[in-house]
């Protein structure tokens, strides 16, 4: 029997910032932008969108009843959780209405969380094969006005449901990974901008890259000759790029090439998403799916899961034969062109928006009318949905 993703979709705000705009208003080349750090525009989350609406967004049209019905556990991966004890997954769970006798949790480990959510998921299907298992990724980055990181900014929610017998990618048991501590980027309680040292943190991620990428293939896991695809968690663009470049000398000029054509199809979403961290690499994955027409049932992919601070993880799966019909090209891409382009002065006063934390009552603006969950306000320190 087979495990690994049987329905996958995903939300983002219908806002973006285009970041030639940004570029003009920080007096930066848009070239630094554009191809230094290969980003085109940035999800912007307006103030009724948080972690919580935009992964109920994502699994709103995920689950037939019957996928509801076999559901046992439900598991968000974010770092940028709305509450520091009640799990972020209990809201979404009462959004989407679900039943009772599940598990319900929430992950935290920077960007890794929702893979570690994933092979949880994987694990409790394993074990109750009739069940299925929710994973939603969903994350806002922020790094603030100015600041180096602010172009690698953006918003949204991947939702995966693990099944047995999955309709488009069953995963494989044997993967590698590894976890260092280390202070390349954080968000200490206190703040709600991300700190980082750039630099240090790209160092970290390709060394962590190139550490697993000698241990799969020593355990002979990468077999680039049969790899169609590589995928990668993708900060932004430049930073997957980078470290498929690193495989340039390892391997077949063939296999590197069909390696970075397909990388290609994979960052074409991300591109104009920006940064979700925890959703990232789930992105790629419905990027390459819905961007490369000569993907085939049957091919092998691998896929690169890093998560600052420090933990990584290699794993590979394989395209069932139905992957197709599952895909939501048409949606996704309306999703995304209908996006409204922000002003960099309706960018800022948004960025500077929060929720009052005084225990008063604050009703937030409708932004977006035909979307499906939202937050409406705050009352008493309570986060309201619909
Ligand atoms: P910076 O200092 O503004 O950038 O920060 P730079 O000056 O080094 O320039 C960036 C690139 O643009 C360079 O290319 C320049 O040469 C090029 P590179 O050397 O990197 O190949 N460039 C140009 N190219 C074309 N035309 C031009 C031009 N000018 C310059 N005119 C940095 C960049 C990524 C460090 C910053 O944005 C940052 O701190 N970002 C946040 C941290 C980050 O994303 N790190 C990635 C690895 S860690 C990770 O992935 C985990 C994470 O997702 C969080 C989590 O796990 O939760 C972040």
């Amino acid at each position: 029997m087979q495990f690994g993703i049987d329905k996958i979709d995903f939300y983002t705000p219908n806002q973006c910032l285009d970041l030639v705009a940004l570029a003009h208003a920080r007096q930066v080349d848009p070239n630094k932008y554009l191809i230094g750090i290969g980003q085109k525009q940035m999800a912007v989350a307006p103030l009724d969108q948080d972690i919580v609406s935009m992964a109920a967004n994502a699994a709103a049209q995920l689950l037939t009843p019957l996928d509801q019905a076999a559901l046992g556990l439900l598991i968000v991966g974010t770092e940028s959780g709305v509450d520091q004890s009640k799990a972020s997954a209990l809201f979404v769970h009462d959004l989407l209405d679900l039943h009772p006798n599940m598990r319900t949790l929430e992950i935290k480990e920077a960007c890794y969380g929702a893979t570690a959510g994933l092979q949880l998921a994987l694990d409790f299907v394993r074990q109750h094969p009739t069940q299925k298992a929710l994973v939603i990724a969903s994350d806002i980055a922020r790094y603030g006005l100015n600041s180096p990181g602010e172009v690698t900014q953006g918003a949204g929610a991947v939702a995966m449901l693990v099944s047995a017998e999955p309709q488009i990618l069953a995963l494989e048991e044997q993967s590698v990974y590894a976890s260092q501590s280390t202070w390349d980027f954080w968000r200490p309680n206190y703040s709600t901008e991300s700190f980082a040292q750039g630099k240090y943190s790209e160092e970290v991620y390709l060394s962590m890259f190139a550490d697993l990428w000698q241990q799969a293939s020593a355990q002979k896991l990468t077999q680039v000759d049969e790899l169609a695809a590589l995928l990668f968690h993708i900060p932004f663009s430049k930073m997957g790029r980078k470290a498929l470049r690193t495989l340039e000398t390892k391997i077949q000029p063939q296999a590197y090439q069909r390696l970075t054509k397909r990388f290609e199809a994979s960052i074409q979403y991300g591109q104009i998403v920006g940064n979700i961290y925890t959703g990232s690499l789930y992105l790629s994955l419905i990027s390459l799916l819905e961007n490369d027409m000569n993907l085939q049932a049957g091919e092998r992919i691998g896929l690169f899961s890093y998560g600052s601070g420090s933990e990584a993880e290699l794993f590979f799966g394989t395209l069932q034969p139905d992957f197709k019909s599952q895909l939501k090209s048409a949606a996704h891409q309306a999703l995304l062109a209908n996006r409204t382009s922000l002003t960099m002065s309706e960018y800022e006063e948004q960025f500077k928006q929060s929720l009052v934390t005084d225990g008063s009552k604050q009703v937030v603006d409708v932004s977006d009318v035909a979307v499906r969950h939202r937050l409406t306000g705050i009352k008493g320190h309570q986060r309201q949905y619909q």
